[in-house]
């Protein structure tokens, strides 16, 4: 187990394509219980393998409805509604911002064993399961969001 670096959002890596998992590997398992530790040791509610410069299709989640949750090669695979809320990324201290998110998201992945998992999320996991997939096309809240938020209305949470 170890903490790693978590990638700022200037780090071009960040910008990358992740590739899907074809094995999971005693590797990709130390990775993912790696990834466990890095995101609860920077208080984050989700962390994608690009954030830690690994362009594998990775993601852990965690937040207070859903446990901890680990997504190989996930896919939103059905999504309803829609939600304007602040989000945040352990790549991008200190900044927040307003994103226009689907209200439930379903996705599709594999688990540590390999088997196919099916998990749905409504408010803070259906946005974490849309930020954190974004993260392995590439793609940084900031570029979605509708507008960020000022120091102050940071401060006021
Ligand atoms: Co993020």
């Amino acid at each position: 187990m170890a903490i790693l670096n978590i990638l700022k959002d200037t780090d071009p890596t960040l910008r990358k394509t992740s590739r899907e998992v074809a094995d999971i590997t005693p590797r990709i398992l130390t990775l993912l219980d790696d990834m466990k530790d890095t995101m609860r040791a920077a208080n984050g509610c989700g962390l994608a393998a690009v954030q830690v410069g690994v362009l594998r299709r990775i993601v852990v989640i965690e937040t207070e409805e859903s446990g901890y949750i680990e997504l190989i090669n996930p896919k939103i695979v059905a999504y309803s509604g829609r939600q304007q809320e602040a989000e945040g990324c352990l790549s991008v201290p200190g900044r927040w911002g307003i994103t226009d998110r689907p209200m439930h998201v379903t996705v599709k992945a594999l688990n540590r064993k390999g088997e196919e998992i099916t998990l749905t999320g409504k408010d803070l996991l259906a946005r974490a399961f849309c930020h954190e997939l974004d993260h392995l096309d590439g793609v940084l809240f900031t570029d979605k969001a509708i507008r960020m938020l000022s120091r102050d209305e940071i401060e006021e949470g």
